[in-house]
């Protein structure tokens, strides 16, 4: 009887060693994805001041596939210590995908323009993935610590 207690005991901790070092992959893993659409928007930026159209739709596709994984990327109890993953995201959590799904149809909804190359059009949908970023921030990100 012992035993079996030590080896069940044994047994959960090994599990929820594994569920941490799962969650901390997953933080990097969406914090880096987040830091690669910053420079997804730089080529954005750059792109639209040069008239390289074709930049412009790559790195638009590339933010809308990444916003296609944003809810994948945070399974529930992957908030709190280092991250700044707000605990709204979990209580509100069909808001969350909805701010995601914004992000990714904006991303489309510029790279379609980048595609029929309307500079005007460019524009403004550039600013409107801009600002689909910062709404989900604002709702669902701490301020850096
Ligand atoms: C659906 C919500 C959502 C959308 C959309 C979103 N973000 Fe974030 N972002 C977050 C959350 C939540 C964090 C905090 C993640 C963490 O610390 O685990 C974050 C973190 C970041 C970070 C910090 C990464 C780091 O180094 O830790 C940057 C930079 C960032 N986002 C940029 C962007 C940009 C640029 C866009 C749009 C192209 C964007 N985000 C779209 C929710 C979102």
């Amino acid at each position: 009887m012992r035993k079996m207690t030590q080896m069940i005991v044994a047994g959960t901790l090994m599990l929820s060693v594994s569920g941490l070092a799962l969650a901390a992959d997953v933080v990097k893993e969406r914090q880096d994805g987040f830091k690669e659409n910053v420079t997804q928007l730089k080529a954005i930026k750059a792109g639209g001041e040069s008239g390289d159209h074709g930049a412009v739709q790559a790195a638009a596709e590339s933010v809308a596939a990444f916003a296609a994984k944003i809810p994948d990327l945070f399974p529930e109890g992957t908030g709190g210590g280092e991250t700044r993953a707000k605990d709204e995201i979990w209580s509100d959590w069909q808001g969350f995908v909805a701010a995601a799904e914004a992000n990714e149809q904006a991303a489309l909804k510029l790279a379609s323009a980048a595609e029929s190359g309307v500079a005007s059009d460019i524009a403004a949908a550039q600013k409107a993935l801009g600002e689909s970023c910062g709404a989900c921030h604002d709702k669902y990100r701490l301020p850096k610590k």
